[in-house]
């Protein structure tokens, strides 16, 4: 996890890991201009001086980094193997080096693999300058020879220090050669993309530590099952955290879509039961996103509850309020719930649709199709407002929808054309006007 100790012991006192310390040498990186005093600049002077940011040609992974990248940045990129981080790095490379100079240097691929790919994706990458090296003393003069506006590290974890007796890949490797890649960013004003690997559990291989070093961190977010790619900014110095973008991976490399918001939506030319659309909000955008419920008589003592996409002690507790408020009890019922698309919904505007999905499939009731839904449940069965009530309520107007069951909290103050608002205080209120 990379904590440290000065001395043996046998759990790790910060993940409770057992047997998990190892011994490592301590180095320390000189920096390249040791010695020289810093001397103070005012923050006026810095602001004439910023530099704009640059485009990678991708209008979503521009907008998960805040706007392009930022030069003298460094970007950490993590997801599961084969899920298309050196893809979309690829298709970056290409656009940025029509105009600006780029290094990829790539540790895990072959220079004929990554030629294989760029035909592929039809991509233009005669201008990238490719790079096979991997320990990091011997990469940065030539970086710093050829000083480059973006700089592709595919992957961190082949990246060694000749610095530290460790095999590439382990935490003070990782942890030495990122330091070294940072400062060269930092002094070169030049932008560092990292490509990092990701474990079982989801971090990224190595010390949580590499995830405060750099400054953006962007996961892939979903499974390679499916043909859909989220890429969202865990943290962003130069933008805003849990924006997401949307790729599709196709014959020809990750293809962008611009208008995500119908993708999490499965089209049912009829209602049916068990189904509604909510409008979530991600990042600085309203996305429409489908809830499904599956209730059906349990066969066992004990009912199952599974929600995919969703807290599961979310589920329950809104089961539980159900139950109080609306008189509807459920516990001889298994509960399956599940958002369409492997979107994952991490607020509390998911809680009405839940609820109303879970009735729905119960009673055997279509909700109509045309029908859209948000807003936070409370214990006391009442209905609490969300940010960004009127924004989802015209997004689900431009989609298509008419009727939208709100928060009375998220009431818009003027009317929005095309779309009638039902404000709901209690939860036996947005029972009836769901007409369950
Ligand atoms: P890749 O970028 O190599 O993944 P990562 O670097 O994250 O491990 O992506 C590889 C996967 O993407 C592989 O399973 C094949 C698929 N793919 C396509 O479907 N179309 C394409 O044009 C490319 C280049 C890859
Ligand atoms: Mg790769």
């Amino acid at each position: 996890c990379g904590a440290t100790y000065l001395q043996w012991q046998g759990q790790c006192g910060s993940c409770q890991a057992w047997n998990s310390l190892r011994e490592l040498t301590q180095t320390r990186s000189k920096s390249p201009d040791a010695g020289s005093p810093v001397k103070p600049v005012k923050l006026a002077e810095l602001r004439r001086q910023q530099t704009p940011r640059q485009a990678t040609g991708s209008g979503e992974l521009d907008r998960v980094l805040g706007g392009g990248v930022v030069p003298g940045s460094v970007v950490l990129i993590g997801g599961d193997p084969g899920i298309g981080k050196s893809t979309l790095l690829l298709q970056a490379s290409a656009t940025m080096s029509e105009k600006r100079r780029v290094v990829y240097v790539s540790g895990e691929e072959s220079l004929q693999q990554v030629g294989l790919r760029a035909d592929r994706v039809g991509a233009d990458a005669n201008e990238i300058e490719f790079v096979a090296e991997t320990c990091v003393e011997r990469l940065l003069p030539i970086l710093t020879h050829i000083e480059p506006d973006m700089v592709v590290v595919d992957s961190i974890q082949t990246i060694y220090s000749d610095a530290v007796q460790s095999a590439p890949g382990a935490v003070s490797q990782l942890r030495e050669s990122t330091a070294q890649l940072v400062n060269f960013a930092k002094s070169r004003a030049s932008a560092v993309l990292l490509v990092g690997h990701v474990t079982k559990e989801g971090h990224i291989a190595g010390p949580r530590v590499l995830e405060h070093m750099v400054d953006t961190v962007l996961y892939f977010e979903n499974d390679t099952g499916s043909r859909f790619r989220i890429i969202r900014a865990i943290k962003n110095r130069f933008g805003a955290a849990n924006e997401i973008g949307v790729f599709a991976m196709s014959e020809s490399g990750l293809k962008e879509v611009r208008n995500p918001s119908a993708l999490f939506v499965s089209q049912h030319p009829k209602p049916v039961a068990g189904s509604l659309v909510m409008v979530t909000w991600e990042g600085s955008r309203p996305m429409l996103v489908e809830v499904q419920a599956l209730v059906s008589e349990s066969a066992g003592s004990a009912p199952r509850r599974v929600a995919s996409g969703v807290e599961q002690n979310r589920l329950n507790l809104l089961l539980a309020v159900l139950h109080r408020h609306g008189g509807v009890p459920m516990f001889n019922q298994d509960v399956f719930l599940n958002i369409v698309g492997g979107m994952k919904i991490a607020e509390t505007a998911v809680d009405l649709p839940t609820v109303l999905a879970s009735l729905s499939s119960f009673r055997d009731r279509p909700i109509s199709n045309k029908t859209v839904a948000f807003g936070e449940v409370g214990l006391a069965g009442e209905i609490r407002p969300v940010p960004f009530g009127e924004e989802r309520i015209r997004q689900a107007a431009t989609q298509g929808y008419t009727k939208a069951l709100v928060p009375v909290g998220n009431k818009p103050k003027q009317r929005i054309p095309d779309i009638e608002v039902i404000p709901l205080e209690r939860l036996d209120q947005a029972l009836d006007a769901a007409g369950l």
